[in-house]
């Protein structure tokens, strides 16, 4: 085993918006040439969707590789993970033909995020909204989970088979005093158990697994969650998830090397996309945000909301990329654009409004072409512009929902 491949074992694909770019459909194509697939942070707030002949498959905690029969499945270190929702999910891909648990590897530093984790989360965003502060979160209990984590009152996955009731016990009186939130210890403590029985032996020590795997020459693709501009450091905060989103922190939630790291796939839409509140300077409404809507299915995989739509935005892609170290880009969903009589590309900003490129629309379907020269001039120039503005190739374009509807250059 030479150094240079154990220095580069790895791949990171990871969002450089706010999430829903798409992800999932590089990862499922890249998946069957890696040998390990690894989230890193994040927990039920994710959603990948992917369509694998015709049927949608719904990921929240499982990274979406997973439907790759080969690969090693890492749930790692800065996860929060909902023990029911993940037993959901482990029986879905059962019903599919899909046995995960001999594959799945959990990280013991895991953290267990708890239904008080969710009411806490919910109560927030109902207080907050009161008085127009709602960050609008997916009310899976993220925040509170970090909270607790950061905090040092978490319980991790190392302690899933062990008897909780008296920690439980206590949070649920502090809960009680401090929020006037009801625990259901009973209710919890058997969804612990329960999953203790089924997955209790996929828990163990993911870092030491990793460095091994790599050691032994295997490749491992980082499936990254949510998006850069929704990291909890270089986000747009408060608007932001709880968890480091970007590169660096999926090293840090798998307990990776930063060396290891051979190339990272930056994924945005060809447009723009954001659900909760917050900033979103190249926003549109009316007419031509519903269209973006509708022809992209802009509806929230996780909580069915309507996803704000609006124009590409360079300045967040080149932030990403220079936060994440890009290496190259995934442009997905462009088939969504076919309709477009312009489209727009922003590019700056001028007393607090986007300033836009304009491109001529080409109105005719681009849907599931797989060759670059096929693609109309305008396409074409739509996509060479954003190469040229961030020095950056683009390497994978999408061109709708099935796995082979990608142009790789
Ligand atoms: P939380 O992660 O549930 O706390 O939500 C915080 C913010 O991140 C909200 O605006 C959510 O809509 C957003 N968010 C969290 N996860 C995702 C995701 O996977 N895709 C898109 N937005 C997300």
């Amino acid at each position: 085993m030479s150094g240079t491949s154990l220095a580069s074992s790895a791949v990171a694909v990871i969002g450089t918006q706010w999430g829903d770019e798409g992800k999932g459909k590089i990862i499922d194509m890249l998946a069957e040439k890696f040998d390990v697939i690894a989230r890193a942070c994040g927990g039920a707030n994710a959603g990948h969707t992917i369509v694998v002949n015709g049927v949608k498959h719904v990921f929240r905690l499982l990274p979406s590789g997973c439907l790759h029969a080969h690969a090693e499945i890492v749930l790692g270190s800065g996860m929060v993970i909902h023990l029911p929702t993940l037993l959901e999910e482990i029986e879905l891909l059962k019903a599919a033909g899909i046995d995960i648990i001999p594959r799945l590897r959990i990280s013991h530093e895991a953290h267990i995020l708890f239904d008080f984790h969710k009411l806490i989360d919910g109560a927030n965003e109902d207080d907050k909204t009161k008085t127009g502060k709602g960050i609008g979160t997916t009310r899976r209990g993220i925040g509170p989970a970090y909270c607790d984590k950061a905090a040092r009152t978490g319980i991790r996955m190392e302690r899933v088979s062990e008897d909780l009731r008296g920690d439980l016990s206590e949070r649920a009186a502090l809960l009680k005093r401090t929020h006037g939130i009801d625990v259901d210890i009973e209710a919890e403590l058997q969804s612990v158990t329960h999953a203790a029985k089924l997955i209790g032996s996929c828990v163990t020590d993911t870092v030491t697994l990793l460095a091994d795997r790599r050691k032994s020459d295997k490749k491992v693709l980082i499936e990254g969650a949510q998006a850069t501009m929704l990291d909890i450091d270089h986000g747009t905060y408060p608007y932001v998830t709880s968890s480091a989103t970007t590169v660096a922190g999926a090293l840090q939630g798998l307990g990776l090397p930063p060396q290891c790291v051979s190339q990272v796939i930056g994924v945005a839409k060809a447009y723009c996309t954001r659900v909760g509140s917050g900033d979103f300077l190249t926003e549109v409404s009316g007419a031509t945000g519903d269209r973006l809507r509708e022809r992209g299915g802009e509806y929230g995989s996780v909580t069915k909301r309507p996803r704000r739509c609006g124009w590409l935005h360079l300045p967040d892609l080149k932030r990403s990329a220079m936060i994440n170290g890009c290496t190259c880009w995934n442009i997905t969903k462009l088939d969504v654009l076919d309709t477009e009589e312009m489209i727009f590309v922003g590019v700056g900003e001028y007393q607090g409004k986007a300033t836009y490129k304009e491109f001529s629309g080409w109105k005719c379907s681009t849907a599931g072409m797989t060759a670059f020269d096929d693609l109309p001039m305008e396409a074409q120039k739509l996509i060479l512009f954003i190469e040229q503005e961030t020095g950056i190739p683009v390497r994978y374009i999408g061109t709708g929902q099935g796995r082979g509807e990608m142009i790789v250059r």
